[in-house]
């Protein structure tokens, strides 16, 4: 898959699902008895989206796709993987793909910490399996590790050596202290109306005075107007913005 994903992503994270493209229908119906554990009975079987549509993928086409494979009762056959292969993490991508990715992957509570994570296994001695609910956490956690590795600089990459979860990686990018006393926030809307929101200088190891010239990653803008003491952004429902603040005065 991604010919574009650096290492370091691939060493920081699993990728999400394991993805097939579209394989001829075949129900095996013989065979050697295997371990009855539940796990593993097909190859991870669904679509996805590179060979047929490049980068030229949107919201649209991903739903309709998924929604295909459970009305011509695929899904029920096994297909259930829905990948989201190469582009999504392009450069020129805006905040809606990245909310596209979040919000469908039920990702937003990875993020703010509230999800904790589930027992590994559950049922003891011979009965003890893996527990589902872990095995969705660990892919919905690697797929948010991925997107977050690959929406930041490398300046920041040596700094998140050590972190184990999209949490942990999500705290160090909102303290982000770059080169040149430069500080990366983010401001997010996770409420379903359009709301501002404010970062205070205090909270993000700012002096309260320091003059401020910011620069919108997505929008590819330094702002005009400088800040002091906080920058407020109204967002739009389910939205966020990413700045980098460089302080100079
Ligand atoms: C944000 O900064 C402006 C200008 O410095 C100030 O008038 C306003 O009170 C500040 N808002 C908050 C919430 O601190």
């Amino acid at each position: 898959m991604g010919k574009r994903r650096c290492s370091v992503v691939a060493a920081l994270a699993t990728i999400m699902v394991v993805m097939v493209e579209l394989a001829p229908l075949t129900v095996a119906k013989s065979g050697r008895s295997m371990l009855t554990n539940g796990l593993g009975m097909t190859p991870p079987m669904g679509w996805n989206s590179w060979n047929h549509f490049g980068c030229n993928i949107d919201e649209k086409i991903i739903r309709e796709t998924a929604d295909a494979l459970v009305s011509t009762g695929l899904s029920k056959l096994g297909y259930e993987y829905v990948n989201i292969d190469d582009c999504w993490a392009e450069i020129s991508r805006d905040d809606k793909q990245v909310l596209f990715a979040i919000e469908s992957l039920a990702l937003v509570n990875h993020i703010d910490g509230s999800l904790s994570v589930p027992v590994q296994y559950v049922g003891e001695g011979s009965a003890r399996t893996i527990n589902p609910e872990f095995v969705k956490y660990k892919q919905e956690d690697s797929a948010l590790c991925s997107w977050l590795l690959s929406s930041i600089g490398s300046s920041i990459l040596p700094s998140l050596v050590n972190c184990k979860n999209a949490l942990d990686i999500w705290e160090k990018i909102w303290a982000a202290h770059l080169s040149g006393y430069r500080i990366a926030v983010v401001l997010l809307n996770r409420g379903p109306v359009r709301y501002s929101t404010t970062a205070l200088w205090d909270d993000i190891g700012l002096d309260p005075k320091t003059v401020v010239e910011a620069r919108d990653l997505w929008e590819h803008k330094t702002l005009t107007t400088h800040f002091v003491g906080n920058l407020t952004a109204t967002l739009a429902p389910h939205s966020c913005k990413l700045y980098v603040l460089k302080p100079i005065a």
